[in-house]
């Protein structure tokens, strides 16, 4: 894919598309919001859809282990992170969302703590609350290089009662990969407190500046008997509307307690087109991502530039990965939140602070994975959206 069909995106096909990012809002509202991108679709990915289409080969899917998609997952971390894994100890789920449901219900009791880093993806949230499990806040703090975890309210939120740690890395939305000295940290916290680790690393192909993404498997043999890793290829290949996803067991015992929890009906089954997307997009569109990601982090760069320039009174510390960007919208003093601002003055539609945990009501996320076009266009818009 040539990169000048990432920046040549044309806005009234975008606005066709019946997807929730295009979908939601009238066409004179302009989306910077769900995490989904507006590029095409890698050309492997394309082809297996369209012969699967042309060949009416949608019928029922073969039993999830013979797909052979657990074993392209293993072969994925492998070559990508140097993580050999156990083909036999992966789930194939049908998005990563209901494997954090899963494992909450099957790893904490209702009124037990599981502690999730806020500001936080919305549904770590919903997870916690709606499974009736107890929310153990873990702010994230600003210190000199950005968004950092606090280890000593970790220390102090955690009880006796507290099962789980919910993590996200690269973490939506600060944008954070967290390095080896943080993880290994956070380790040591999991350890003392006998925590079982809900890892959810859907973002790990999208790491700017050639830093290292850390499964946080792979930290040691004690940490991978007791975590469940939750990834798919939704975010990084942009194939999100076909649901399909992997959870992966550091051990046999999480294994079991993962599958007893609910009968496999209850679970739901897979789409064959899902499964056919993701093979294809581990095995063959690591060339469709390396176009992409360059293209993302000069987004990035654009972004944080124009930041400093037209808005001096937003916060945002450049992120190292995924590509939304966090901005702390305090500074401009608002009357209403700054979400609202945009939709209504400014007609660009960005995610609202307050769904990311309490404390960030002044905070917007914003979606730049899209051409540089649009980008600036939101950007216009936003200035619009702040004016006096
Ligand atoms: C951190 C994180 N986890 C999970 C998801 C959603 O994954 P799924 O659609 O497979 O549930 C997203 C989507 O943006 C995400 O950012």
């Amino acid at each position: 894919m040539a990169h000048a069909q990432l920046d040549d995106l044309d806005l009234e096909i975008l606005h066709s598309r019946k997807s929730e990012k295009w979908h939601t809002y009238p066409p004179d509202i302009l989306p910077a919001w769900v995490a989904e991108m507006d590029f095409p679709l890698a050309e492997p990915i394309r082809r297996v859809l369209q012969k699967a289409v042309d060949g009416w080969d949608v019928g029922y899917p073969i039993a999830p282990g013979d797909t052979g998609l657990r074993e392209v997952f293993a072969a994925r971390m492998a070559d990508r992170f140097g993580w050999t894994l156990d083909p036999m100890r992966v789930e194939i789920l049908s998005e990563v969302v209901q494997g954090m449901y899963v494992a909450l219900e099957a790893f904490a009791g209702k009124g037990e703590g599981a502690v999730v880093q806020t500001p936080i993806y919305p549904p770590f949230l919903s997870a916690v609350e709606e499974t009736g499990r107890r929310l153990v806040e873990n702010r994230l703090v600003v210190g000199d290089s950005g968004w950092a975890i606090d280890f000593d309210e970790l220390e102090a939120g955690v009880d006796a009662d507290t099962r789980v740690l919910l993590f996200c890395n690269p973490h939506n939305p600060s944008g954070r990969v967290f390095t080896r000295a943080e993880l290994e940290k956070l380790a040591e916290v999991v350890l003392r407190h006998d925590l079982i680790v809900i890892a959810d690393e859907i973002h790990c192909d999208l790491v700017f500046d050639a830093r290292e993404f850390i499964p946080f498997a792979t930290l040691s043999a004690e940490i991978l008997a007791r975590t469940v890793t939750l990834n798919s290829p939704s975010k990084s290949f942009n194939i999100p509307g076909l649901r399909c996803a992997v959870a992966h067991f550091g051990g046999q015992e999480l294994h079991d307690r993962f599958n007893g929890r609910f009968p496999r009906h209850v679970r739901g089954g897979l789409g064959v087109l899902g499964l056919y997307a993701s093979i294809a997009a581990w095995q063959e569109g690591q060339p469709w991502l390396d176009e992409v990601l360059p293209y993302l982090q000069a987004n990035r760069d654009h972004l944080i530039e124009q930041l400093a320039a037209r808005f001096p009174a937003i916060r945002c510390h450049a992120p190292e990965g995924t590509y939304l960007a966090w901005l702390d919208c305090s500074g401009l003093e608002l009357r209403g939140s700054p979400a609202m601002h945009c939709m209504r003055k400014g007609k660009v539609a960005l995610s609202d602070g307050r769904f990311f945990g309490a404390g960030f009501e002044s905070y917007l996320r914003l979606n730049f994975a899209t051409s540089r076009a649009i980008l600036d266009q939101g950007l216009d818009r936003m200035a619009i959206a702040f004016e006096a």
